[in-house]
């Protein structure tokens, strides 16, 4: 049986470009043979993400807690599809997860341990790229400020709660270099990931336990 595919996640604030990063990531994969695809949280597709989508665009108000809880259950309805691919041989490459989940909500004050506990057990990435960016330079990118957590206090909240959640394993970049460099800082790392699990394949693993 051939090797199962890796999960590689990208974290940062909004306006990081994780979106850019994470789209190229998986061509340039796709296009040096790796077979991989790119996975999207929240996913605003299901209908708990359609509640997510109507909640950030402003449209419905719901509690801290409520939101919580819906950006969790978006996670969990994906693993199914996740295993599988990984199972498969398909690399994942994903913009957002647990860690966005736990920043966001403790920065709005919600505790650490509570905020963890409905993502015990989804399956963990074997790297994190966290994309860095301070929030005076992402409100000047274009489209900053549409949706309700873009406000530059909360997101200097959500970067501290990043780095508080963050271990030695995640590999953290400055947002600010060019995009091509970036992207090939990226891309010599997750080969040098394949390489690894190809020679010393390891199991998929769960998050925090
Ligand atoms: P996203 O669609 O990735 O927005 P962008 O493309 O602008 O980065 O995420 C939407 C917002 O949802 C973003 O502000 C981060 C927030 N979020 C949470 O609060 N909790 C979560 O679990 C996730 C995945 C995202």
């Amino acid at each position: 049986m051939g090797r199962r595919g890796l999960f590689i996640l990208f974290e940062g604030c909004d306006r990081s470009g994780k979106t850019t990063q994470s789209t190229r990531l998986v061509e340039a994969l796709n296009e040096s043979g790796v077979k991989a695809k790119l996975v999207k949280f929240p996913d605003r597709s299901t209908a708990i993400g359609k509640m997510i989508d109507g909640y950030l665009t402003q449209k419905t108000q719901l509690d801290d807690h409520a939101i919580h809880l819906l950006f969790s259950a978006n996670r969990w309805e994906a693993m199914g599809q996740m295993r599988a691919d990984l199972e498969s041989g398909t690399t994942l490459v994903v913009d957002r997860y647990a860690f966005s989940g736990v920043a966001f909500s403790a920065a709005k004050r919600l505790g650490l341990k509570w905020c963890k506990a409905p993502d015990v057990g989804l399956i963990a990435p074997d790297h994190v790229f966290f994309l860095d960016i301070h929030p005076d330079d992402a409100a000047k990118r274009p489209g900053y400020g549409e949706e309700l957590y873009e406000k530059s206090q909360l997101q200097l909240e959500v970067r501290a709660k990043f780095f508080t959640i963050m271990d030695k394993s995640w590999t953290v970049i400055d947002a600010l270099k060019d995009v091509d460099q970036i992207h090939s800082q990226i891309m010599t790392l997750t080969k040098r990931d394949l390489e690894r699990h190809e020679e010393d394949p390891t199991p998929i693993g769960k998050l925090w336990i």
